[in-house]
């Protein structure tokens, strides 16, 4: 298991690019199942849990061809009575995203057999409100053997209100609505940014989607979706990962290619804290001159404060003045950083789902050990700040979600290091 081994302090400085988004990415692989069509993505990222779901669509009788301008092309390779319609467990418990097959496999085959995802690092993330969705548009659902299976010779149009607003819900949800028999309108949906994507390749794919983030979407389906080129939105939570980086350690750190407005939550934080924040044609520069304060917090869906920041921003906390109290709202189990901080001199104390940070304390480099991928993210954003060597164990969870993260460091002068660790 490979490592990173970081020296800090450093002042993190100069302009980085922002990859194509994994969790945009992962619903547009899934929705090439709707097609016997090509479908070409550009601004995949590369990174580990994308390579699973190639995996499991190549299972599923597709073939996923990277082409010399770096595309992915995804076209049907096998015909469909040949092909399995089951998403395995063994692929699924290394990414719970594969359920994202579920919908465009009903919606496609008629029927869909697929791993129930268990639990996870950071929560216990049922699907009920995906396979609600299903049984609104007319599929049976049933639950054996660890396998979710589901039946429908045709899904029909309905109304359905999600208990609460759910991501991969949403899109699994409205990738079947697209095929259904007559109209189908989503209430109470997820409004991140990837789920519009989504909605922007499907109805490219020839769907008729209206509403993408916001509560309410509309769906006609229709009976057949065709070819598609699409270019996969920026990832906002790895180019705000950057951004934080910047102010923890009071760089000047300019971000391109990423979209102001679908980082908006985290711009105003950072404004808020003392922070100069820019943006303009040449990206988002973010650099801070003086002290920070600190600001309390509570993560929300979108576009409230993304959790999947919410690591890194307490990273940032152990270094601003006062006292800031975070809230995790969506995960029940997202605090594992922390320990992992006060290994380095950070004084945070954690009450249920809310933590207070105590700043600014300097941080000193250690040994720690990574839970899950925004949780390592966050210790090596600390690593760089502290002062001293860091050595960053498990980073396969980092690799799952941040595409060549140690070279763009460097390139904005950290000195951090790869550890290849030859298997036992
Ligand atoms: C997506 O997960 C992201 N993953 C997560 O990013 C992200 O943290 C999360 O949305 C919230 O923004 C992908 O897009 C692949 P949810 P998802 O369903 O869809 C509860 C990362 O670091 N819930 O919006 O699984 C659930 O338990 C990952 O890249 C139900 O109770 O999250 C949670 O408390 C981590 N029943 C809340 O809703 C359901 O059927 C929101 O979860 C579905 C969800």
């Amino acid at each position: 298991m490979d490592k990173f081994h970081i020296v800090g302090p450093t002042r993190l400085a100069g302009r980085v690019r922002a990859s194509g988004a994994k969790n945009a990415a992962l619903p547009a692989l899934a929705a090439t199942l709707l097609t016997e069509e090509p479908v070409e993505l550009h601004r995949v990222p590369r990174v580990r849990d994308i390579r699973t779901l190639c995996r499991l669509l190549v299972h599923l009788g597709m073939s996923c061809d990277e082409r010399e301008d770096g595309a992915l092309v995804l076209r049907r390779d096998k015909p469909i009575e040949a092909s399995a319609d089951e998403a395995p467990y063994d692929l699924v418990k290394t990414m719970r995203a594969s359920v994202l097959v579920l919908g465009p496999l009903l919606a496609r085959y008629g029927h869909a057999r697929v791993s129930l995802p268990g639990g996870c690092a950071i929560g216990v993330r049922p699907i009920d409100q995906h396979l609600k969705g299903l049984e609104a548009l007319g599929a049976e659902v049933r639950l054996s053997h660890g396998y979710v299976e589901t039946r429908a010779d045709r899904l029909r149009g309905a109304r359905f209100r999600f208990d609460m607003p759910t991501v991969t819900g949403t899109e699994n949800v409205l990738m079947a609505a697209a095929l259904a028999e007559g109209t189908t309108v989503l209430e109470n949906c997820a409004r991140e940014p990837e789920v519009v994507d989504l909605a922007n390749l499907l109805n490219a794919m020839g769907a008729r989607i209206s509403g993408a983030g916001e509560e309410t979407i509309v769906i006609d389906g229709v009976r057949g979706l065709g070819a598609a080129r699409h270019d996969i939105i920026a990832d906002r939570i790895e180019g705000g990962t950057y951004l934080i980086g910047a102010a923890m350690t009071r760089g000047d750190v300019t971000l391109e290619g990423a979209s102001t407005a679908d980082l908006a939550p985290l711009l105003d934080k950072l404004a808020e804290i003392g922070a100069t924040v820019e943006t303009g044609p040449e990206g988002i520069r973010v650099r801070v001159d003086g002290d920070l304060q600190a600001s309390d917090l509570d993560t929300a869906p979108h576009p409230g404060f993304p959790t999947d920041l919410q690591a890194q921003y307490m990273a940032l906390m152990t270094q601003a003045h006062g006292v800031a109290t975070i809230r995790e709202t969506i995960f029940e189990n997202r605090f594992q950083h922390a320990p992992e901080l006060m290994r380095m001199g950070a004084d945070i104390r954690v009450d249920g789902n809310g933590a207070r940070v105590h700043g600014p304390t300097p941080l000193t480099g250690a040994g720690v050990m990574a839970t899950d991928l925004r949780a390592s993210a966050c210790l090596v954003l600390a690593g760089v700040a502290a002062e001293g060597e860091t050595v960053v164990d498990r980073i396969y969870h980092l690799e799952r979600g941040y595409e060549s993260m140690e070279l763009k460091l460097q390139s904005l002068g950290a000195r951090v290091a790869r550890w290849v660790v030859p298997a036992a």
